[in-house]
């Protein structure tokens, strides 16, 4: 059996915690053995969690670095713009890096880290979650069969509810560019260009335009008489979509944003949380009052390929229901199905029978390939792509067909900067990657 592999997790946030606690379901595949993360009262929590000696907590990676090395690899899980400053030292130093998304916030970055990590020679493997998944990797699977032939054209889309849409990219971290330096569709979509860009197959984007707006938000959309914290002055607290009191106290979602404000306080009570949100908690805040700085809730994305081929995403912010939906026409055939209903239909051109076509119903339930993402987020991703890291660094492999190496994910990075050129000059913008 392989010898346990020993990680530090660095930002050990919401991601970071994800990641880290394969660790309490297979100990004797991974162990944490260090932290590096500025806010001491969150290490303080992960370290009891995840039993890492006081010692190998650090606040800066340079403290971390410092010391001989002491793990097999580093999960890098900090926000977005910290990403390089933070990957270079620990390359550099000798480890290999399980790097969240987006891995870059523009184009001199992409180009940087995958310089740093060549000239070190250590692999980088990108939480490209999603590839991970049965319903995506065995769509992939039929593509790459050659099954449905070349591919015409791929259509894909993402709907993010409007509790979501509201506690994330309005009231939460990715609210505006200023402030988290990633537009939304890099910071919630670049998954999405990843599987469009897998699915193609290396086949090269070449040209791309798109269109997006603000349709929501914004002071002036506010509804007349709104008050400027929902529990606190607002006549539509009991009726508002966005109304903190229905989406954080009566149905308690998203935690693990809206309540880090009071993270390490003992014995919270609902009379706490209701008081946070009256009073300091941004996410107690009226939405239509944040400052924007041009973030958009909906964005569309279309694409030319170097083969004549054409993509398009569709990122729809607002929706009632969370929802991926993938639809790819080839010569012989098309896959079409919804990511959240496990469930995909294979067509197949038959010109002899009545309909002219044969089709296949695929549940991927059925397929049970990846016992280990059970129960697991992004439908057994987030805990499968820590499996196959393992396997690909200590295994000294190839990487597995899923993977998304560095040099995988610069594709779907460089894709989406040039979108939102093209979105913010509205001009067709030429791609050269
Ligand atoms: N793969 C996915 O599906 C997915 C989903 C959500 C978020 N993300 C990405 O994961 C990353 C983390 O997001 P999150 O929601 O977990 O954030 P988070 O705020 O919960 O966690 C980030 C942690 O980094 C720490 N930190 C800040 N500065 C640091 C530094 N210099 N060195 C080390 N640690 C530092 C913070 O104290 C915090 O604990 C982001 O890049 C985000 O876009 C990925």
């Amino acid at each position: 059996m392989a010898k346990q592999f020993k990680v530090v997790v660095m930002g050990i946030g919401n991601r970071g915690s994800v990641y880290a606690n394969v660790s309490l379901e297979f100990p004797e595949k991974l162990k944490i053995v260090g932290i590096v993360d500025p806010d001491p009262v969150r290490t303080e929590l992960m370290r009891k969690r995840y039993n890492v000696p006081k010692e190998n907590c650090f606040i800066k990676v340079e403290d971390f670095v410092a010391r001989d090395k002491f793990a097999d690899a580093v999960f890098n899980c900090t926000m977005d713009h910290l990403h390089i400053k933070t990957s270079i030292p620990v390359l550099e130093k000798g480890y290999d890096l399980l790097l969240e998304k987006p891995f870059a916030i523009n184009e001199a970055e992409v180009h940087e880290l995958s310089a740093v990590a060549k000239k070190c020679g250590r692999k980088v493997v990108i939480c490209h979650v999603l590839r991970y998944t049965d319903f995506y990797s065995s769509i992939k699977k039929v593509v790459d069969s050659g099954e449905i032939g070349d591919i015409i054209s791929i259509e894909t889309c993402e709907h993010i509810n409007y509790h979501h849409l509201a506690v994330s990219f309005v009231r939460g971290k990715w609210r505006s560019e200023k402030l988290c330096f990633a537009p939304m569709i890099l910071a919630k979509s670049c998954h999405d260009m990843d599987i469009l860009l897998w699915m193609m197959n290396k086949t090269k984007p070449k040209y791309i335009s798109s269109f997006g707006d603000d349709f929501q938000f914004g002071k002036e959309r506010k509804p007349k008489g709104a008050g400027l914290r929902c529990m606190a002055d607002c006549p539509y607290v009991d009726e508002c979509r966005f109304s903190a009191k229905a989406n954080y106290l009566s149905a308690t979602r998203w935690g693990h944003y809206v309540w880090k404000c009071i993270e390490g306080k003992e014995n919270v009570t609902i009379e706490d949380k209701e008081e946070s949100l009256k009073t300091f908690n941004p996410y107690g805040k009226c939405v239509w009052d944040f400052e924007r700085d041009g973030n958009v809730d909906h964005q569309t994305v279309i694409i030319k390929f170097e083969n004549g081929a054409t993509g398009s995403f569709n990122m729809i912010g607002g929706s009632v229901k969370s929802e991926r939906n993938i639809h790819i026409v080839g010569t012989l055939g098309e896959i079409k199905g919804t990511f959240e209903d496990s469930k995909y239909v294979i067509r197949r051109i038959a010109p002899f029978t009545s309909n002219g076509y044969v089709e296949e119903l695929v549940d991927v339930k059925d397929l049970g390939d990846d016992k280990i993402g059970a129960n697991g987020g992004h439908g057994g991703g987030d805990k499968i792509i820590v499996h196959d890291f393992i396997d690909y660094v200590q295994g000294d492999k190839e990487p597995s067909f899923r993977c998304t190496t560095l040099e995988d994910s610069k594709i779907s990075h460089l894709t989406v900067f040039k979108a939102e050129e093209a979105r913010k000059s509205e001009k067709v913008v030429k791609i050269d990657c």
